[in-house]
C-alpha cells in the first residue's frame, strides 16, 4: 500500500481516554486527517493480562491500516507497555506512542532526578516508563504507584469530588515521601484529574501530560518525514468504537473538549 501524505493518522485507545490525544493533536495540527479508534466494548484493558491486551493491540492495528493510515499512535499507556512490539510488527507505516512522548518530556522536566510515575496496574507492572525513561538517562530514579480507581473514578465524571481526592492522597503518599519533583500521568483518563493532582501534589512538582508530548512528537516526526498534510482545507475526523455504552456521549465529549460527532460502530 502506497502511503501519502494526506492520509489520516490512525490514534487507538482502549476506549475514549484516547480522545484526550486526538485533542491535543487537533490542537497542535490542525489540518491532519484523522481516525480514532476506541474498544468501548473490552475497556477497560488496564487490569487485563498482557496476552488479551497483546490480542487485542494486533486486531485493532490490523483495522486501522486497512483505513489507509499514514502513522499509528498508540494512544493508549497500557497498550503501548506490553504491546508495542506486536503493533510495530504488523504495522507498515511508523509508530508513536505516549509512553515515549511521556518519557522525553520527563527527561526535560526533572532536576532533582526524582520521578514519580502512576498509572493502571498492567502499565506499572510492566514496567515500561523506568524502561523508556533510563533510554535517556540512567541516573533518574523512579517511583511507580499503580491507581486503578481512577479510571472508573474519571468516566463517572468525579473529578472533583472527596471521594476521588481521598483516593488520590492514599494512592500518592509513598511516591511523594520520596521527594519527587515531577510526577507523570501515565493513563489517558488522568490529565482530567490534572486541576485535583496538582493541588494535591503542590506547585514544587511538574506534572507531566503525555497527550500534549505526543502531539509535539507527531509534529517532529511528520515534519522529519516530510508527511504532514499539504492541505490546508477542513480536516476529517472520524470516530470509530466497538460499542456506545451509557453516557458515552457524555464521557466522550469530556476527553475530546468539544462536540463529538458520529461515530461508526465495529462489530468484529
Ligand atoms: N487507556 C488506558 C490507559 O491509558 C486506561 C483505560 C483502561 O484501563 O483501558 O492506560
Amino acid at each position: 500500500m502506497q502511503h501519502n501524505p494526506g492520509h489520516p493518522i490512525g490514534v487507538f485507545d482502549s476506549g475514549v481516554g484516547g480522545l484526550t490525544v486526538v485533542r491535543a493533536l487537533m490542537e497542535r495540527l490542525p489540518f491532519e486527517n484523522i481516525i480514532y479508534f476506541g474498544d468501548t466494548a473490552r475497556v477497560p484493558y488496564g487490569i487485563k493480562s498482557t496476552e488479551t491486551i497483546i490480542g487485542y493491540a494486533g486486531q485493532i492495528t490490523e483495522f486501522l491500516l486497512q483505513q489507509n493510515v499514514k502513522l499509528l499512535i498508540i494512544a493508549c499507556n497500557t497498550m503501548a507497555s506490553v504491546a508495542r512490539q506486536t503493533v510495530e510488527q504488523i504495522a507498515s507505516v511508523p509508530v508513536l506512542d505516549v509512553i515515549e512522548a511521556g518519557a522525553r518530556s520527563t527527561v526535560g522536566a526533572t532536576k532533582t532526578k526524582s520521578v514519580g510515575v502512576i498509572g493502571t496496574p498492567a502499565t506499572i507492572n510492566s514496567n515500561s516508563y523506568a524502561r523508556a525513561i533510563h533510554r535517556h538517562d540512567r541516573d533518574i530514579r523512579i517511583f511507580s504507584q499503580a491507581c486503578p480507581l481512577f479510571v472508573p473514578l474519571v468516566e463517572e465524571g468525579w473529578l472533583d469530588h472527596p471521594v476521588t481526592r481521598l483516593t488520590a492522597q492514599e494512592y500518592l503518599a509513598p511516591v511523594l515521601a520520596e521527594h519527587i519533583d515531577t510526577l507523570v500521568l501515565g493513563c489517558t483518563h488522568y490529565p482530567l484529574l490534572k486541576a485535583l493532582l496538582q493541588e494535591l501534589v503542590g506547585p514544587a512538582i511538574s506534572l507531566v501530560d503525555s497527550a500534549e508530548a505526543m502531539a509535539d512528537i507527531t509534529a517532529a516526526l511528520l515534519e522529519e518525514t516530510s508527511f504532514a498534510n499539504p492541505s490546508q482545507g477542513a480536516p476529517q475526523y472520524r470516530y470509530y468504537v466497538t460499542d456506545v455504552p451509557l453516557r458515552f456521549q457524555m464521557i466522550a465529549e469530556r476527553f475530546l473538549g468539544r462536540t463529538l460527532p458520529k461515530v461508526e460502530i465495529v462489530k468484529w
